[in-house]
């Protein structure tokens, strides 16, 4: 199963460090149904980042062609808000229950670390459970049947720009505070992530003696770097992953298999050469 070094060996490096963090993408969401974004099923194929994964781009998108819009927002909702979390997610729940990682950070927006059980998860791309004031900043939670709500209500919107903007107002909600309109609090490319979350992620990053890198390319910083600051502070890096990434060759070993292959096995061993 696991190639580029053992799940002994990643146990062994692990249970000899004192603060451990995990770092997840989306391949920890993969085997829970959620897709990942590259690749060829991937969604940045059937939606390209240049106009969906951007405001600007969105913007383009709503004039050109709004039907897509709609159809990639309330898929992108109803495909989260209908998966659980899988083995991947539980075994990292029960690492930090005992006491064995400090904190996840996750790229993931899917919530799904939290629905397993993990209590300090670092959302570093926001979480499509939370809504941002744009004018105060004031976040609010909102939720799962409130989303199903807006995905239904976009799934019977017509596919014309008025019929997008009058379902979209009628789902638009005012802060509490100012009074001013809320939007997701996810992050689109050109957008800063959370600073208060971003600057715990990053001491959380400098300060681990072990990362485990969990189902991510790599590629999208800022995020990215919080391995690298790991991996010069001399953390030990453990990336589990079925592909090789731009961070295999930071990694002391490599965990060649999928999150809920490799994880629940990892957690047994760690527990056997610990206790
Ligand atoms: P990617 O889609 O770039 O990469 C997913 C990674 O998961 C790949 O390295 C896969 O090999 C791996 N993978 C696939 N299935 C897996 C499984 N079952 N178990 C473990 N690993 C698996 O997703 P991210 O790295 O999360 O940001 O992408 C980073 C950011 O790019 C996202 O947060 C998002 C995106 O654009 C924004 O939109 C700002
Ligand atoms: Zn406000």
């Amino acid at each position: 199963m696991a190639s580029g070094g053992s799940i002994r060996t990643a146990a062994s490096l692990i249970a000899g460090a004192k603060h451990i963090v995990c770092f997840t993408g989306a391949g920890i969401s993969a085997e829970s149904g959620i897709p990942t974004f590259r690749g060829t099923s991937g969604i940045w194929e059937k939606y390209p980042p240049s106009l969906f994964g951007n405001i600007p781009g969105l913007a383009l998108a709503f004039l050109l062609f709004p039907g897509k819009v709609r159809n990639f927002a309330f898929e992108a909702i109803e495909t989260i808000v209908n998966t659980k979390p899988n083995p991947g997610h539980e075994a990292i729940a029960e690492m930090e229950k005992v006491g064995i990682i400090s904190s996840v950070i996750t790229q993931n927006i899917d919530g799904l670390h939290e629905a397993a059980g993990s209590k300090k998860v670092l959302s570093v791309h926001g979480s499509i459970y939370v809504f941002r004031c744009r004018r105060c900043g004031e976040r609010t939670d909102v939720d799962k049947e409130w989303l199903r709500e807006a995905a239904r209500r976009l799934r019977l919107a017509r596919s014309s720009r008025f019929g997008l903007i009058q379902t979209l107002k009628g789902l638009s909600t005012k802060c509490e505070k100012c009074g001013g309109l809320k939007r997701p609090d996810v992050v689109f490319f050109g957008e800063s992530l959370p600073a208060d979350v971003f600057s715990v992620a990053y001491e959380e990053a400098l300060k681990c003696n072990a990362m485990l890198v969990v189902g991510t390319s790599g590629l999208v910083y800022p995020a990215a770097n919080l391995p690298l600051v790991a991996y010069k502070h001399q953390a030990a890096i453990i990336e589990v992953n079925p592909e090789n990434s731009p961070l295999s060759a930071l990694a002391a070993v490599r965990l060649r298999g999928t999150a809920s292959e490799i994880l629940p096995a990892l957690l047994k061993e760690i527990s056997s050469v610990l206790w």
